[in-house]
């Protein structure tokens, strides 16, 4: 089966002065850990990176163990605009296809074969955990409007799933329509079109300011996790 990373963000929030994923934890980028479980994955046939340009070499010397089996893709000044040059260059026998950000390194392979399963039976399928903090949202001033039903409440991962068909065409109307979100699900609900969760692991965190670094690196280390 198909698999997309977006790889092509700046790492802002990490403040590391280069794209996060290149930088070195526990010996290796952290792009080659997110690669080595996804290699692990039994389902996983062909894979995309989706990166910057100016990025290309320094990424590709980082994940030599995999260059022979990694395509390559342009990506966007947002994740959206990565993700869809990622879809509209899939090779045209891809029928569904996973996305899972290069940043979240402590996915296990056994998750992203689960999303895969589930994609059989549903058109789009996303990994996600139930909140433990009880969440509120406020007013731009942050005084609070309401406390939502932790029991409706889910974090929302990667690797999400969809049929390639329905995905381009999100990201399509959504080009058209200038909606911008931070996952490929939201379009799909603002398309009214059904999405299951899949119930993931806490420890998937996705790598985006340096405490995470110190989190990743424990769990890293810990094969028990
Ligand atoms: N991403 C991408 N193209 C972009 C922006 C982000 O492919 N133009 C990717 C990142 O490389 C990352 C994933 O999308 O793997 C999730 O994005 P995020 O965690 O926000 O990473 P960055 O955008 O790099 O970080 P920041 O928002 O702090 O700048
Ligand atoms: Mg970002």
């Amino acid at each position: 089966m198909h698999l997309l990373i977006p790889a092509a963000g700046s790492g802002s929030r990490m403040k590391a002065g280069k794209n996060k994923l290149l930088i070195n934890l526990n010996g290796e980028s952290i792009l080659y850990w997110t690669l080595k479980s996804v290699f692990l994955s039994k389902k996983v046939s062909w894979v995309g990176i989706i990166g910057q340009p100016h990025d290309r070499s320094e990424i590709m010397n980082s994940i030599k163990e995999f260059s022979d089996k990694i395509n390559w893709i342009n990506g966007g000044n947002t994740r959206q605009e990565s993700v869809r040059n990622g879809v509209n260059n899939l090779p045209n026998n891809a029928m569904k296809v996973l996305i899972h950000d290069g940043a979240r390194c402590l996915i296990k392979p056994e998750l992203i074969d689960k999303c895969f399963t589930e994609l059989e039976e549903n058109d789009a399928v996303i990994l996600a955990v139930k909140v433990t903090d009880t969440i509120k949202v406020v007013n731009e001033n942050r005084i609070i409007k309401e406390t939502p039903d932790r029991n409706f409440l889910w974090a929302a991962q990667t690797p999400q799933g969809f049929l390639v068909t329905q995905l381009k065409k999100a990201h399509q109307k959504a080009k058209e329509n200038s909606w911008n979100v931070t996952d490929d699900a939201s379009l799909f609900e603002r398309l009214q079109w059904p999405v299951k969760i899949i119930e993931g692991n806490s420890t998937n965190i996705k790598i985006t300011s340096p405490i995470d670094l110190k989190i990743a690196s424990l769990f890293l280390g810990n094969s028990l996790v």
